[in-house]
């Protein structure tokens, strides 16, 4: 299962807690992230997301991301998919197609075919994708790693923070490129009805979470005997 969405629509705070309701019910559950997820990806995730990585051309950006996820998926998604575990993902391929497809216009047929050549064309059995306002959801996005950053800065007693490092790289991108990448995965989401679904996140976080839990148990039916 993955999450999918633009920056800031709340993904990785309804990821843990589908996670959790799935534990719950018995099950045995992997969450993991891309760019990352292993030891090696999250070194090319601190490459592509740090903003002073400067000059990297879209077709790099678009390898570094299948390396990791090539990586990931031999190392953590694959055995545990093995085991029978529930694998649940914030981002997958389809984020290379909406960020390098539509957001750096390399198109959609290469990402596609590199996902089949190093990835073995592995699909998720569900995609939740996140949709919200571009631009309330970036506006979060920047304010909590600006915020991470600065904490990275004071020291490392300055708090948690989700990032480890500075990962501004692709929140300094402008208006445009957001609004490319925000039209691809509503593409892609047309496209790829049966296991994408579409979840509106301008609501509160209790009200995106129950919507997930209705899509949840409706495709996959992983929930009964959880109230
Ligand atoms: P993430 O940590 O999920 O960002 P956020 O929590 O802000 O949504 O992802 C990091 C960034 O990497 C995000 O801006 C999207 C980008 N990205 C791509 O451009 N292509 C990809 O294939 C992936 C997996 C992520």
């Amino acid at each position: 299962m993955t999450f999918e969405g633009l920056d800031g629509t709340g993904k990785s705070t309804q990821l843990r807690k589908l996670a959790e309701v799935l534990r719950r019910a018995g099950h045995k559950v992997v969450e993991t992230r891309e760019p990352g997820g292993t030891v090696t990806g999250e070194k090319i995730r601190r490459l592509l997301l740090d903003s002073k990585t400067e000059g990297l051309s879209p077709p790099a950006e678009m390898a570094l991301m299948f390396a990791a996820r090539a990586q990931h998926i031999a190392e953590v998604i694959q055995p545990a998919l093995d085991r029978g575990q529930i694998v649940v993902c914030d981002r997958f391929s389809d984020s290379t197609e909406a960020y390098q497809g539509y957001g750096r216009r390399l198109g959609s047929e290469k990402v596609l075919t590199l996902h089949r050549i190093l990835c073995g064309n592995l699909q998720p059995d569900l995609t939740i994708l996140l949709d919200s306002n571009p631009a309330i959801s970036l506006g979060r996005a920047r304010r909590r790693n600006q915020a991470a950053t600065a904490r990275i800065a004071g020291g490392p007693n300055q708090g948690a923070a989700k990032h480890s490092s500075d990962e501004n790289r692709f929140e300094q991108q402008n208006r445009v490129f957001f609004a490319r990448v925000h039209e691809g995965y509503r593409a892609i989401a047309s496209r790829e009805r049966q296991r994408i679904m579409v979840i509106d996140a301008r609501g509160t976080p209790s009200e995106t979470h129950r919507q997930i839990l209705e899509a949840v148990e409706r495709k996959l039916k992983l929930l009964s005997g959880v109230s």
